[in-house]
């Protein structure tokens, strides 16, 4: 039997209508980015492997870290216990975070890192003298994970489904989006930011903390907006009395170009969401960076006041250990210049695609390029898988986001592959163009 169709008797994948999805890549290995099938073919990992791999697969220096570490202690419990790697991260994490964020609580992935974000607000504002602040405002098209606080925040448009009844309340804001380059973008933010004072009236008092995806909305459709209206926000929701949390778990570790997408807009947040590049993408762990001004509202006599909120692999000495490697290859390839490449790179190749039959727009942001095709919602994008197939069987592997066709390569790609990706993706758009759309409709495009 082959290892699609074992897997096919006893795995249920993420994110997948398993009635029609194609059998599932046999990938044996990878390095740097590209992955090696079972067939013995090699693709290129466009979308960094959901948006985890930060600088190329099976890094040696990463791969001798974890080995060291799982040699050493593998595990232990972090309540009551500490250790090395997991004290030396957070030191280097607040070393190099946004000014003001000066504690390090870890988790899982990148919907623990929010769930511990958005009880870490509540509980602030309880123990503050505000327990009325329990509101969260949070911005359409936003995604923040799938445990239930952070769909309650994500827009519920595409994949609250059958939990929307369960979800919490949540005051939504427009997002002015931007084609082309967001950083060069000069649009009036005044509609915006009028209705942003409306929806900051109508939470008054209850407000909590606003949660944002800083400058990119990555699952929403890699939509993308300009820096001012980050810090317009920003200072509008701390004027009403709530906390910023950052979503960086996808933006963050150099993908947009700064280290984090905050400095584009010289961001503080009170809180930050850490996870997918943290560990290079080896390993799950997850961060959420608080001030010490909401750590210090936690302390007290009585137990019940501190967080209590905790999970069995918190602080994984072998992810620390992988996170701290990931940190410094990261410095020591430059791979902050290397997104700025890639930016570069778009900004020559993307514009002329505009002009491909049925494309609707281009933009790019550091590492991550996007084309969006003209009509066709996220759960019918015919045309997207075909292009999908088509560049697939050129040895690109993407992922659309229904309409929305992206790459968010490794940040250790080198520049032709990314280049020969975006040729390819632009013949698939050109065949699938002129033959039509044939194939049943996609229900599993996802994050
Ligand atoms: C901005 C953002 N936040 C949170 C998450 C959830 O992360 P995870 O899938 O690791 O739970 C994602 C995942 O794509 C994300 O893009």
């Amino acid at each position: 039997m082959s290892l699609a169709d074992r897997d096919r008797a006893v795995v249920w994948h993420p994110f997948t209508q398993a009635a029609t999805a194609d059998p599932p890549l046999a990938v044996v290995s990878a390095a740097g980015s590209w992955l090696q099938l079972a067939d013995g073919t090699r693709v290129f990992d466009a979308i960094s492997s959901w948006w985890t791999c930060l600088i190329g697969h099976s890094h040696p220096r990463l791969v001798a870290a974890i080995a060291d570490q799982a040699a050493r202690l593998d595990h232990v419990l972090f309540a009551g216990c500490t250790h090395p790697g997991a004290v030396e991260l957070a030191e280097k994490l607040i070393e190099r975070a946004p000014l003001g964020l000066a504690r390090v609580f870890y988790s899982d992935d990148g919907s623990t890192a929010v769930e511990v974000a958005l009880k870490m607000a509540v509980q602030f504002h309880a123990q503050n003298g505000q327990p009325q602040r329990t509101r969260f405002l949070a911005l359409e098209s936003g995604y923040h994970g799938d445990t239930f606080g952070a769909m309650s925040v994500g827009d519920p448009a595409d994949f609250a489904g059958p939990f929307a009844p369960l979800l919490w309340p949540v005051t939504r804001v427009a997002v002015p989006t931007v084609d082309g380059d967001p950083l060069a973008a000069d649009i009036d933010l005044a509609p915006a930011l009028a209705a942003l004072d409306r929806q900051l009236l109508a939470c008054g008092e209850a407000l909590a903390a606003v949660i944002v995806e800083p400058l990119v909305q990555g699952a929403g459709g890699m939509r993308l907006y300009p820096p001012a209206f980050l810090a317009a926000l920003a200072a509008r929701v701390r004027a009403h009395g709530g906390l910023v949390i950052a979503d960086e778990v996808m933006t963050g570790f150099g993908r947009t170009g700064r280290l984090f997408a905050c400095e584009h807009g010289d961001l503080s947040p009170d809180l930050l969401c850490l996870a997918k590049g943290l560990t290079g993408g080896t390993l799950p762990l997850a961060a959420t960076l608080a001030t010490e001004e909401i750590y210090t509202v936690f302390l007290g006599k009585d137990a019940r006041s501190a967080l209590l909120h905790g999970h069995s692999f918190t602080a994984n000495p072998i992810a620390c250990a992988a996170a701290l490697a990931s940190m410094r290859v990261a410095d020591d390839e430059q791979l902050v210049d290397k997104a700025r490449a890639l930016h570069a790179l778009y900004a020559g190749i993307l514009p002329p695609l505009r002009a491909l039959p049925g494309v609707q727009s281009v933009r790019w942001l550091g590492g991550i390029g996007v084309l969006e095709l003209a009509g066709g919602g996220y759960h019918d994008a015919e045309k997207s898988r075909k292009i999908r197939d088509l560049c697939l069987r050129q040895g690109v592997l993407i992922r659309p986001l229904g309409p929305v066709i992206y790459t968010l390569p490794p940040l250790g790609s080198v520049l032709a592959d990314v280049r020969r990706a975006w040729q390819v993706i632009a013949d698939a758009v050109t065949a699938t163009a002129q033959s039509g759309t044939i194939v049943a409709p996609d229900v599993e495009n996802s994050p």
